[in-house]
């Protein structure tokens, strides 16, 4: 299976090529044909398996003919975050440099001038965050009456309880003659039965059962105790060959608490959280992604959708409380074939039953790993599943780091029988693990 054979026009290959891409990936290759035959369509794949290409290549196929009007943007992409849509944005210039397509990215904590300046020229795709896409209509700026294609992007989460009032406003402004497209890596079945009423007609296209791991992250959990937990944090740091990672806090103010701790360790560590202001936060991604920051303390406003080269590692600082954002958070790491490690903090006094949560979620044990001479809490943490103590042998207690002078380079022992991030890989390709490959 090639490009090629999805339906794709020249301009679009050419785009592709000069990315690296040399095969889809599963998802696109299922999706892409469905969408040309302008299908409704619920995709359905796990985290880094390009989704946002498996949408975008057929939008700027499908928009490639026809006009945009003033005010009256012609497909519209919904993602929950301002990060991830301006992810998705560049994306779409980066997949649609040949054509000449126009868009506009309309998310709150920005000026609003600059994208009524655009709404103003017309645009044929909008990529937008709820609040500020209501905003705009309700001032008058916009008109979603000529949308031909509408997108939500990470769609369980766009309708959960938080957002659903803003989808269902957003969408019964829409034609009710249009294409729609759903995409997560997760879909639990409550929410699944909300999206008929956005659908008409849909193709499900589910490359792996929902809320599958991605495969090539290899997961750990650490039982420990709340007083011990930032020690087994920086633990874990210290002997993993951290190139870049995310560490993932339940409550902003734990956030700013674990990044002075692992500034005080030496790292070059930011805290990245929703009441930052924006410019702040934009820097911060940027100066994460330009590799000058190591570690990116976060919440889960970071969890979904966000691509980064080369993060090695995740970290659970905290159990996430809902199963599925387990699987959004270490799905920052082991994209696009590449691998990655995520780590999970679990209290053995409190996180029992949300670790259960997520075994069953992910229809599988997360390996414990026994973190010995952690000063761990008295009574050992006796894990119900059997399985979970043979899943990953015990091993000799690694040494406390020392406190290093400087940020970066917290390189420690690896842990030996563990495969490592592979920066070096380039997109699929060969070195696509056989779960990923296409059939035929
Ligand atoms: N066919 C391909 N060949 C090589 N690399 C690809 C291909 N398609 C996408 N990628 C790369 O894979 C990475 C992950 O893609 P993307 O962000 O679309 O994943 P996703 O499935 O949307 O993940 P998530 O569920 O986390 O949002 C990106 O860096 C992208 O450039
Ligand atoms: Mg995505």
């Amino acid at each position: 299976m090639s490009f090629e054979d999805l339906g794709l026009g020249p301009d679009t290959l050419k785009a592709l090529a000069d990315c690296g891409y040399t095969t889809p990936t599963p998802i696109q290759a299922q999706a892409i044909p469905q969408i040309l035959m302008a299908r409704d369509l619920v995709g359905l794949a796990q985290t880094g398996t390009g989704k946002t290409a498996s949408f975008t290549l057929p939008m700027i196929e499908i928009l490639s003919t026809g006009r945009a009007r003033a005010r009256m943007p012609r497909s519209l992409i919904l993602s929950p975050t301002r990060e991830l849509a301006a992810q998705i944005a560049e994306n779409f210039d980066i997949y649609g440099k040949y054509h000449p397509l126009s868009k506009a990215l309309l998310v709150g904590g920005t000026s609003m001038e600059e994208q009524i300046k655009n709404l103003e020229r017309g645009v044929d795709v909008l990529i937008a965050t709820p609040g500020r896409l209501l905003d705009l209509f309700e001032r008058g700026r916009i008109l979603l009456s000529d949308i031909k294609i509408f997108v939500i992007d990470e769609a369980d989460r766009m309708l959960d309880m938080g957002f659903i009032p803003d989808i269902e406003k957003i969408a019964s402004k829409l034609p009710a003659i249009r294409q729609t497209l759903l995409f997560s890596a997760t879909m639990p079945p409550e929410i699944k039965k909300l999206t008929a009423k956005f659908l008409s007609n849909p193709r499900e296209v589910s490359v792996a059962p929902p809320a599958t791991t991605a495969a090539n992250v290899e997961q750990f959990l650490v039982w420990t105790s709340q007083r011990n937990k930032p020690r087994v944090l920086a633990r874990l740091i210290a002997q993993e060959n951290v190139q870049s990672a995310l560490i993932f806090c339940n409550r902003k103010r734990d956030i700013d608490g674990v990044c002075r701790l692992l500034q005080s360790e030496g790292y070059a560590a930011k805290p990245m959280h929703g009441d930052m202001v924006q410019k702040v936060r934009t820097e911060t991604l940027q100066a994460f992604k330009d590799s000058k920051i190591q570690l990116m303390v976060c919440s889960d406003v970071a969890a979904r959708g966000i691509d980064i080269d080369d993060l090695s590692h995740v970290f659970n600082y905290d159990v996430p409380a809902n199963p599925d954002d387990y699987v959004h958070r270490i799905g920052r790491t082991g994209r696009a074939g590449k691998t990655g490690r995520a780590w999970t903090l679990a209290l053995a006094e409190h996180d029992d039953k949300l670790v259960q949560a997520i075994e069953k979620r992910i229809n599988k044990p997360v390996p414990v790993y026994k973190l010995e001479g952690a000063d761990l809490p008295g009574k050992q943490h006796q894990p119900q599943d059997s399985r979970l103590n043979t899943a990953r042998p015990s091993r000799p207690g690694v040494k406390a780091a020392p406190r290093k002078a400087h940020a970066p380079a917290p390189m420690r022992q690896p842990v030996p029988e563990a495969a490592h991030a592979n920066p070096g890989a380039k997109g699929f390709g060969d070195g696509m693990p056989d779960f990923f490959k296409v059939k035929g």
